[in-house]
């Protein structure tokens, strides 16, 4: 019987699990799989952990999420086609929900069948070779300090690329006399409170990292962006400076001459595909790209058809895209969808790499996304979603935030499953300060 590993039993590696039982269920017979997580539950990021570092084995923590983070993007773009939102809650919820909500979520779908015994929890997956015919996997048992291995006709590479954080270094931080965190190992803004605190970078975690210590009452924010500026309407108490060029005691001089006092600097500067388990040939090398290269449909290895990897990409789209893949990957292991030959796979990822390298703004980069999704959607079963009005949906929600950055949050949207408009939520997000699943989905007492 072909066997499969799936590494990895966030989002991405539930997709997997999701897309065989799937098939299983249509009376399909599906390879035996097992997967691995390094974590003592599923989830990946969406299981919030207080840890940073290392955790109680010594094994870096890859959690990177935070508390009181919301979802950054209409929950209706990345809801799943077999699993709406409205079938899990029960009733409409609001298009933003906070962690803890999509957490229930994601999990509410795979905790309906008997996915969980197909994993293996505090496994960390140590070594992945191949010698010409199958895999070997070696992984360690956290608990028991025991290390295994076990052969597999292919493997899905499912571990998240939001894990290892990129640690730049500037001139003056050896005697800073503040804190200097990675958003890697931020966990609660209230720490913040009544200080000046520099944020450096302009991407989605620059964003939200600065936004969540003005919410939870720091003196100043002060965001040092390198290339472009995010741009957005910053409230009082806000401000973007071009690029730091040093610190000077407790004083962040930028390269525009702006000076400020800073008690603290979080990098938000991004996170490296790090995968010190895979065998060289095997191994991924790319930054955070829309296409990264040498993935033949954004999911199968270019130089062995037998490795899978999923949500390797930067992302707008998420959930149902990494269903797309998941789905597609199953039907390449069972045999349902051929993979051409070497010369077709190398001028589609270059059809896709060449596109991808033209993109100038966020519509574009929406648009680009969105094709790439609909096409994996076209090539399996998995069911109906309206990929047109996901398109719509971040578009608009772009145009939100451009308007407003505090307000971008409390805005509704209609889903692509059901049709079903999200409903205003309680409270606006800029003084919505619990973010907790019962009270999100509770309608507070008047
Ligand atoms: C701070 C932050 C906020 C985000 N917010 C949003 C959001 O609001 N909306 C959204 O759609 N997306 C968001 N994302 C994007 C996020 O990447 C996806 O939502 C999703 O978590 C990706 O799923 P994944 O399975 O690829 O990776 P992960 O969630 O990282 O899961 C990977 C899993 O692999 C396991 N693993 C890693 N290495 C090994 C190993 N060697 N052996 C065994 N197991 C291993 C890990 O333990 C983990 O459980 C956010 C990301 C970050 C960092
Ligand atoms: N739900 C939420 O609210 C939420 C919150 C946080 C994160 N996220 C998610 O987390 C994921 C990761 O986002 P991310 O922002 O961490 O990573 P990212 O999108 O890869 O961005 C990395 C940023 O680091 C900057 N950078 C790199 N090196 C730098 C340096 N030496 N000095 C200054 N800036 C530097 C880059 O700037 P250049 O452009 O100049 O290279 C870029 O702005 C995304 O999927 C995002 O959606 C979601």
């Amino acid at each position: 019987m072909t066997k499969v590993a799936i590494i990895g039993a966030g989002p991405c590696g539930l997709s997997a699990l999701r897309s065989f039982e799937h098939a299983e269920k249509k009376g399909e017979k599906i390879p035996e799989i097992v997967c691995f997580d390094k974590q003592e539950d599923w989830g990946g990021l969406w299981n919030y952990s207080w840890r940073t570092g290392s955790d109680q084995y010594g094994d870096p923590v890859p959690n990177s999420m935070y508390r009181y983070l919301w979802s950054n993007g209409p929950k209706e773009c990345l809801e799943f086609a077999d699993y709406s939102f409205d079938e899990h809650f029960g009733k409409p919820i609001p298009s933003f929900p906070p962690r803890e909500v999509l957490y229930d979520y994601i999990l509410g779908r795979v905790k309906k069948g008997n996915l969980k015994d197909k994993v293996k929890f505090n496994s960390s997956v140590t070594n992945v070779s191949y010698n010409g015919k199958s895999f070997e996997i070696s992984y360690l048992d956290k608990k028991n300090d025991k290390i295994s291995k076990d052969i597999f006709d292919y493997v899905i590479v499912s571990t998240g690329h939001f894990s290892v954080p990129f640690i730049p270094e500037y001139p003056g931080m050896k005697s800073f006399p503040g804190r200097i965190m990675h958003s890697h190992d931020f966990r609660d803004a209230e720490e913040f409170r009544g200080k000046n605190v520099v944020v450096l970078g302009s991407s989605y975690s620059a964003e939200d990292v600065a936004l969540q210590c003005h919410k939870y009452g720091a003196k100043s924010v002060t965001i040092g962006y390198r290339h472009n500026p995010m741009g957005f309407k910053w409230p009082d108490g806000m401000k973007e400076v071009f690029h730091l060029d040093k610190l000077e005691g407790n004083k962040a001089i930028f390269k525009d001459g702006h000076v400020q006092e800073t008690d603290a600097v979080i990098l938000c500067t991004g996170y490296l595909h790090h995968f010190p388990f895979l065998n060289e040939d095997l191994k991924l090398k790319t930054g955070n790209r829309l296409y990264p290269p040498k993935l033949y449909k954004g999911v199968v290895w270019q130089n062995n058809h037998k490795l899978m990897y999923l949500g390797m990409q930067d992302q707008f789209h998420t959930f149902n895209m990494f269903d797309c893949q998941a789905w597609f990957a199953r039907d390449v292991i069972m045999g349902k969808i051929k993979i051409p030959n070497d010369s077709d796979i190398d001028k589609d990822i270059n059809k896709w790499v060449s596109m991808e390298e033209k993109l100038e703004n966020p519509d574009q980069m929406i648009d680009f996304q969105t094709e790439y999704t609909k096409e994996l959607h076209d090539l399996s079963d998995y069911p109906k979603i309206d990929f047109e009005l996901i398109r719509k949906t971040f578009k608009e929600w772009e145009h939100h935030k451009v308007e407003d950055i505090m307000t971008y949050r409390n805005k509704s949207f209609a889903s692509p499953v059901t049709g079903t408009i999200g409903p205003k939520h309680h409270t606006n997000w800029e003084v919505a300060m619990d973010d907790s699943l019962k009270t999100f989905l509770d309608q507070p007492k008047k």
